[in-house]
């Protein structure tokens, strides 16, 4: 597959009139890039991502995925291509246990029980949660519902991956493996995050937001090694660089 692009075109949007939240938003993120968004809380990063799956269509400006651009009519398709992972795995989950969660999305899109059963399988076992199985959801730790967010999303081999905050609550080993996934992941990848590491480890390009505008945009190794920049918006240095001062 081809040009599996997500391209935005001067995007504004509020929740709430009259209080902009992202205001003329353009970037282009190419098919086997892996951008960072980073930014201070309340900066619009998480509502960013929302309306790049379409969670919410009421933006100006456009929002074209592999050239297909947003809007009501074609939200199925584009959501069956990109799979998003919420900052707050409870958003993320809605059924009574992991293993229907997991298959929700390729039963979704009516394959058969056994394709289903064996991308559901491979989706656990990619972070390393087979154990959790028939857990109920409501019994999950933090970190394991961000483990079977993230599955949700494996499960429907997505061509383009988002994730709000994947790095949060999970324990080091955990952090490691998802690294190891995403730095595998061959398509387009966008990853909201304060883990600055996480970020130097997962993503060449880096976008820096602000009062819901991108600031400024390029290599992440330019970006995060930037300490008056990174202060000047709230942000301080990963810590891996802090080590190597
Ligand atoms: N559902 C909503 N209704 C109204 N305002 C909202 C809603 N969701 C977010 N906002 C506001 O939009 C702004 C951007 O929020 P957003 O969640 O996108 O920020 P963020 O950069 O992801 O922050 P964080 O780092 O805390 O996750 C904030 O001012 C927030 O209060
Ligand atoms: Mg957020």
């Amino acid at each position: 597959m081809s040009h599996i692009h997500i391209c935005v075109e001067h995007l504004n949007f509020s929740y709430e009139k009259k209080q902009p939240v992202l205001q003329d938003i353009s970037f282009f993120a190419g098919e086997q890039e892996s951008v960072g968004i980073i930014g201070a809380n309340g900066v619009g990063k998480s509502t960013l991502l929302k309306l790049l799956v379409g969670l919410n269509l009421n933006f100006e400006g456009s929002i074209r995925v592999e050239d297909i651009p947003l809007e009501k009519r074609t939200l199925a398709k584009i959501r069956e291509r990109v799979g998003y992972v919420f900052q707050d795995a409870d958003s993320q989950l809605f059924m009574p246990n992991v293993y229907e969660d997991v298959a929700f999305a390729p039963r979704n899109y009516g394959l058969s029980e056994e394709e289903v059963e064996r991308r559901t399988e491979t989706a656990l076992a990619a972070v390393h949660i087979a154990h959790l199985r028939e857990k109920p959801i409501y019994k999950l730790s933090g970190g394991e519902k961000k483990m079977v967010s993230i599955a949700t999303i494996l499960s429907m081999t997505p061509d383009i991956i988002l994730m709000d905050e994947p790095s949060v609550a999970l324990d080091p080993k955990n952090r490691r493996n998802l690294i190891r996934l995403l730095n595998e992941f061959s398509h387009l990848k966008m990853i909201a995050s304060h883990d600055l590491d996480f970020i130097w480890d997962t993503c060449q390009r880096t976008i820096l937001m602000a009062e819901g505008k991108i600031i400024r945009e390029g290599k992440t190794e330019e970006i995060l090694r930037d300490g008056e920049l990174l202060e000047a918006y709230g942000l301080e240095l990963p810590l891996s660089l802090y080590e190597k001062r």
